[in-house]
């Protein structure tokens, strides 16, 4: 791999500050310093030192993305811009969202390149829990509450499963449901004679949207939360 990538996949930097770094001499490569950010590294044999530092290449990367509105979660689209795109400065090709929000909701978005981790918060079998922030067009009576709470008839899904409901104010309340079906927090509010105005992910599984991200920014996940997310 080109080693402008090697280095900012692996000391967490832009791709720009990579290539400053590799021009200004602070990198080297089995012993002999490189300036040129489009040499050739390969990530398993070579020696690669950073201001004298040695650095390994990171297998698997893990980010938190505050997914903005109007935004698709793909990898590719032939018109919208995907949450991937969101994520080019890290000149990663092998990214992808685990999971989808629709194209209006906003919020928590975990990106990575780990399919494992993918697959084991995605799977209907991990019944990993996803809060939402639900803005909603009517106050919730006590029976909808309780009959999102137990569980409402999806068509063609069937029933939800347990779902919890906290009332923020009359018209949002937090939705923690542990499933992923399609459009499924819409649907459930539809299925007691409402309607989502505006949803926001604000957890998935043990990590918290962290609030100080702009909608459209992104950050690494810490050790703890990719720790705690692997539990
Ligand atoms: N439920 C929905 O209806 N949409 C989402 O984006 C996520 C959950």
């Amino acid at each position: 791999m080109r080693l402008d990538k090697f280095l900012c996949d692996t000391v967490n930097i832009s791709r720009k500050d990579a290539k400053d770094f590799i021009k200004k001499g602070f990198v080297s490569v089995n012993g002999i310093k490189v300036t040129d950010s489009g040499f050739n590294v390969s990530e398993h044999t070579d020696s690669v030192l950073f201001k004298d530092n040695p650095v390994h290449y990171e297998k698997f990367v893990y980010y938190m993305l505050n997914k903005p509105s109007g935004v698709v979660s793909a990898t590719t689209d032939a018109t919208d811009v995907t949450v991937i795109d969101l994520l080019k400065q890290e000149g990663r090709n092998d990214l992808f969202p685990v999971g989808r929000l629709d194209k209006d909701t906003t919020g928590l978005l975990i990106i990575t390149n780990d399919g494992d981790l993918s697959h084991h918060l995605t799977s209907p079998r991990h019944h990993v829990a996803k809060t939402y922030l639900t803005g909603i067009e009517h106050p919730l009576s006590p029976e909808d509450i309780k009959a999102l709470e137990t569980g409402v008839e999806l068509n063609g899904d069937g029933i939800t499963k347990p779902a919890q409901i906290k009332v923020i104010s009359d018209l949002f309340i937090e939705l923690t449901i542990t499933e992923g079906m399609y459009h499924q927090v819409k649907r459930m509010l539809a299925a007691v004679g409402n309607k989502v105005i505006s949803l926001k992910r604000l957890s998935m599984g043990s990590v918290i949207l962290d609030e100080s991200l702009p909608e459209g920014a992104y950050r690494r996940l810490t050790e703890a939360e990719i720790l705690s997310l692997k539990d």
